[in-house]
């Protein structure tokens, strides 16, 4: 059935069914109100390899259409200075594929790299493939770390995706883990990536319910940053389909 169809039947179905508080989707699709779940393992996992791809190259360059983007970002974070000193424990939330961990672990070697993941089938791939400490997760907290301990916090396209109160949460768990002279690296969507005809392809895509893309005046986040001791040390708008959002990494 051609697409267009398909999403005409699912809507029309879905008004019917909403006053039960019930909705259809694909199974072989995103749904971009469940954030937590992440896109499914197995035939993301499956398309990778019909395409030759490792995961990460797979979401860079055929899901997201931004080829080297992944890289880009962990080349952007090494430019503030973040891998040229001590790097012993790392926390990633929300890691996903682990497209941005591969990266990170090739530009320093940490004794210790943590995770804080959602989606359970990704979370058990990346325990497997990178040795990572899956820490209990749930969704808001970093409560299995300790206060000061962590030189590296990040977060790609987490606090752009997620309700507003996961992201606030989670800023304040970082603000209690970083050590001092570490860092915190994470992007969010903010009046720098809204101009121009921003807001027509965001309008015109099919993503419509949910908390994606999660926008957050700039200076709130360096505000709070700022507040809890530490530095910008560099902002940088990079792509997020069909627009833009803004990675901001800390010194503190
Ligand atoms: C848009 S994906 C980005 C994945 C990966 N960082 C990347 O850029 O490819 C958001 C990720 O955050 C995870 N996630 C969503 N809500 C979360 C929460 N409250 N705590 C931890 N992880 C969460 C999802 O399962 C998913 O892996």
């Amino acid at each position: 059935m051609a697409p267009v169809i398909l999403r005409n039947l699912k809507s029309v179905v879905n008004k019917a069914l909403a006053p039960m508080g019930v909705t259809i989707t694909r199974a072989d699709t995103h749904d971009w109100n469940d954030v937590a779940n992440f896109i499914p393992f197995e035939p993301t996992m499956a398309a990778a390899r019909a395409a030759g791809l490792t995961v990460g190259d797979y979401i860079d360059s055929i899901l997201n259409e931004a080829p080297g983007s992944s890289q880009s970002t962990i080349d952007k974070m090494a430019a503030t200075g973040v891998f040229a000193g001590r790097m012993d424990n790392v926390v990633e939330i929300g890691p996903g594929t682990g497209r941005y961990l591969e990266k990170t672990l090739k530009a320093c070697k940490p004794g210790r790299y943590e995770i804080y993941e959602t989606a359970g089938p990704w979370s058990d791939y990346l325990v497997k493939e990178y040795s990572v400490a899956l820490q209990p997760t749930d969704g808001y907290s970093l409560a299995a770390t300790a206060d000061a301990s962590v030189d590296l916090v990040q977060a790609h396209k987490v606090f752009s995706t997620v309700p507003f109160m996961v992201t606030c949460c989670y800023w304040h768990e970082m603000a209690r883990v970083i050590r001092p002279g570490g860092w915190a690296a994470f992007d969010v969507v903010t009046e720098s990536c809204l101009g121009g005809d921003v807001l027509r392809a965001w309008a015109r895509s099919d993503i419509r319910n949910g908390s994606f893309p999660a926008v957050m005046p700039r200076k709130v986040a360096v505000d709070f940053f700022t507040s809890k001791g530490f530095a910008l040390a560099g902002n940088f708008v990079v792509p997020m389909k069909p627009g833009s959002t803004e990675l901001f990494v800390f010194k503190r």
